[in-house]
């Protein structure tokens, strides 16, 4: 078995003196896709911050590409490769398109801004059309590309997605799906919360259940479709079998 590209170590996580994520653990090998499935307030998004360090951080350990990082700030773990997107919302609304890649280049060397800006063009041909606009004028699912383009500026090894298709069109949803895939086949391990439960489970390699902030279920996206419990809580009740 190969080492795993994070390990979430009995973690416990929330805000001010209220721990919400309790004694999580979990391990991600490289280059999978998982959902993070749980109802609202189960505390998906409160995971993915505390996995990007910014909440507090109780107890439990997060091991990164063998390393401990529970204790590094943010902007440490994005440099060791781990990019969060948060949810829905643009940066830098009154910049244009190409402004904003500029800057998410900030942390690169500027030898490599262009061949950085560059690739999620490449990903996105969206923003090449769109250089000039300015970001806030985008539609909603473009500003999420954006958002997402502006992470994967730096290369991330591990991406976090916080709801990316939220308020898209059918249409666009499945361009961000078939974009995590991408990413994926590249090598690039991803968590993901969806709204869309059912369309990130036919993306999604295995699949994560929170419930109260405790991890509920865990196991192949494949299986956890079909559990009778999920399909009840998640997928409306049922399932088309032929989805796939
Ligand atoms: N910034 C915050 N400060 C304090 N409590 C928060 C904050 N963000 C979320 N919470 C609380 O944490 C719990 C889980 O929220 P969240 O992680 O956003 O759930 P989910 O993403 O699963 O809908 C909720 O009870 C919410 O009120
Ligand atoms: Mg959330």
């Amino acid at each position: 078995m190969t080492d795993p590209a994070l390990e979430l170590v009995s973690v416990t996580a929330g805000y001010g003196d209220n721990p919400i994520v309790r004694e999580f653990s979990t391990r991600l090998q490289a280059g999978t896709i998982t959902t993070l499935i749980g109802g609202n307030g189960a505390g998906k998004s409160t995971l993915l911050r505390a996995i990007y360090g910014t909440n507090r951080f109780f107890s439990g350990q997060i091991v990164f590409k063998g390393e401990t990082i529970e204790r590094l700030p943010p902007w440490e773990r994005l440099k060791r490769g781990i990019g969060f997107v948060p949810q829905g919302r643009c940066n830098f609304p009154a910049m244009s398109v190409a402004e904003n890649l500029k800057m998410g280049c900030y942390t690169l060397p500027s030898a490599r801004h262009d061949a950085a800006i560059g690739r999620v063009i490449e990903l996105f041909p969206m923003l090449q059309q769109k250089a000039r606009i300015e970001a806030g004028n985008l539609s909603g699912g473009e500003q999420q590309i954006l958002e997402m383009a502006m992470v994967l500026l730096v290369e991330p090894t591990l991406l976090l997605l916080d709801e990316p298709s939220l308020g898209l069109s059918p249409k666009m949803q499945g361009d961000v799906f078939a974009t995590v895939q991408q990413i994926a086949a590249r090598g690039v391990t991803v968590l993901v919360v969806e709204q869309n439960v059912r369309g990130a489970l036919l993306i999604s390699h295995r699949a994560l259940v929170m419930e109260q902030g405790r991890k509920f279920m865990e196991g192949l996206a494949a299986e956890v479709r079909t559990d009778p419990r999920i399909r009840q809580a998640y997928l409306g009740g049922n399932i088309q079998q032929t989805a796939a």
